[in-house]
């Protein structure tokens, strides 16, 4: 079994130092975790730097001036996110999401697209390979990202409301130029793209009809997500979600809804389509209806940490490793023993505790621990 144990020099998100086990491994991609879940997704953060503040994300009084962004030193090269990948690959990863922060900001991104483009499956396919972003600069990039073999977008977007919108990514940014990003992805074939909206109640609740009735009638899929507690910094209350089922009765009443099949396992949104042929919407719930029962998603952070669970408060350094010179092999045996082990599940613990039938503050990998924060880990 393991022949060696490396301890691993941890400076954030780790009170206790993970120790990862290292045996060599070929992979077979019929890894699973401690919980039967598959690895499928996933998710490399780029950058932990954003030009946005989202209140639910990056709040301004935390992340002003002073705050500590990662140096360049520490952020994994495209070669070693590269690699990464492709061990990722060969255990069973089909979809790579390039996050952040704000991915777009990571100077020549379109680079590290087509390294990640040219990556093939066991099976010669190539990867369902895709980008959140805000939108700030896509209508600026899209074209090269196109070129360089990304093959879709999601766009974060939480009003039409050029002064809510501006209020919301408290960056003073105008909601038009986002617009015309998307426009620009639709136009060079980014599609099919997806636009992610934050509901917070008393915030942008007022803006549900006005973004599904812009959406509608394209074949973008506007998808609402639920404020959740992510983090350690966004202030999170309860009584500021509003819960999905709200949200499809309202745009119900006005458009009405039939729920669809999920695409494929394990994905996060639920489906709805209009009834009258215009097209679909999408709910993301992780506070009201865990989904973590099929969650098939890694998440790498930009310095090279392997997160299990997007609520996790440690990661396993694997940047230790490949700036080592362990081999491929090693370090394919590392994460699949990493994901082996995995029992992550923290929405619905969370949910489970709510009800009064779990322990009252899960905590996924480590309870009671600082929570890694969403800008670092991508969402
Ligand atoms: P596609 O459906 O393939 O486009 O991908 P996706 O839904 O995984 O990607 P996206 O980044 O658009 O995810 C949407 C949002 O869902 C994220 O920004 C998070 O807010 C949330 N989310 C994604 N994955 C998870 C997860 O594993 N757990 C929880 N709780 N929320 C998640
Ligand atoms: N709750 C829900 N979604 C969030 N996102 C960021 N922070 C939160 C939060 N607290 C979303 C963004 C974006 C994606 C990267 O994560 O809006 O769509
Ligand atoms: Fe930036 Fe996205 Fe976080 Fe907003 S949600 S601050 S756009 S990383
Ligand atoms: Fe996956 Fe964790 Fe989200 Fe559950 S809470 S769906 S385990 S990332």
């Amino acid at each position: 079994m393991a022949e060696k144990v490396i301890p691993l020099a941890d400076n954030r998100y780790a009170a206790a130092l993970p120790r990862i086990p290292l045996t060599a491994m070929r992979p077979n991609g019929l890894l699973g975790d401690a919980l039967g879940r598959p690895l499928r997704d996933l998710r490399i953060s780029v950058t932990d730097r954003c030009n946005f503040r989202c209140s639910y994300c990056m709040p301004k009084e935390v992340f002003d001036k002073h705050y500590d962004f990662l140096p360049q030193t520490s952020l994994l090269s495209f070669e070693e996110i590269t690699r990464t990948a492709r061990l990722f690959v060969a255990h069973g990863v089909r979809k790579i999401r390039l996050t952040g922060g704000e991915p777009l900001l990571r100077k020549n991104l379109e680079v590290l697209v087509a390294m990640l483009a040219a990556l093939r499956t066991p099976n010669g396919d190539a990867l369902d390979l895709t980008l959140t972003t805000n939108g700030s600069v896509l209508a600026r990039k899209a074209q090269a990202l196109k070129d360089a073999g990304l093959k879709r977008v999601t766009v974060s977007l939480d009003a039409l409301d050029d002064a809510i919108f501006r209020r919301m990514n408290d960056a003073d940014f105008p909601v038009a130029e986002v617009l015309a990003g998307i426009e620009e992805a639709q136009r060079v074939g980014l599609g099919p793209i997806k636009v992610n909206m934050v509901v917070k109640r008393g915030t942008n609740d007022g803006q549900i009809l006005a973004m599904a009735r812009h959406f509608k009638g394209t074949p973008i899929v506007l998808r609402f997500i639920e404020y959740m507690d992510v983090g350690a910094t966004n202030g999170w209350r309860m009584d500021e979600v509003l819960p999905s089922a709200e949200v499809v009765a309202r745009i119900h009443a006005a458009h009405p809804l039939e729920a669809i099949e999920a695409n494929v396992s394990g994905e996060t949104a639920e489906r709805w389509r209009y009834l009258d042929g215009s097209g679909e919407i999408g709910v993301i719930s992780s506070v009201t209806q865990a989904f973590c029962q099929d969650c098939n998603r890694a998440r790498l952070s930009t310095e090279g940490k392997l997160f299990l669970c997007l609520f996790a408060s440690q990661g396993h350094d694997l940047r230790a490793l490949l700036r080592a010179s362990y081999s491929d092999e090693q370090i394919a045996g590392a994460i699949g023993l990493i994901w082996q082990a995995r029992t992550d599940r923290y929405s619905e613990l969370r949910s489970a505790a709510a009800a009064g039938e779990g322990p009252d503050s899960p905590g996924a990998s480590g309870a009671r621990e600082r929570r890694v924060e969403m800008h670092y880990i991508g969402g």
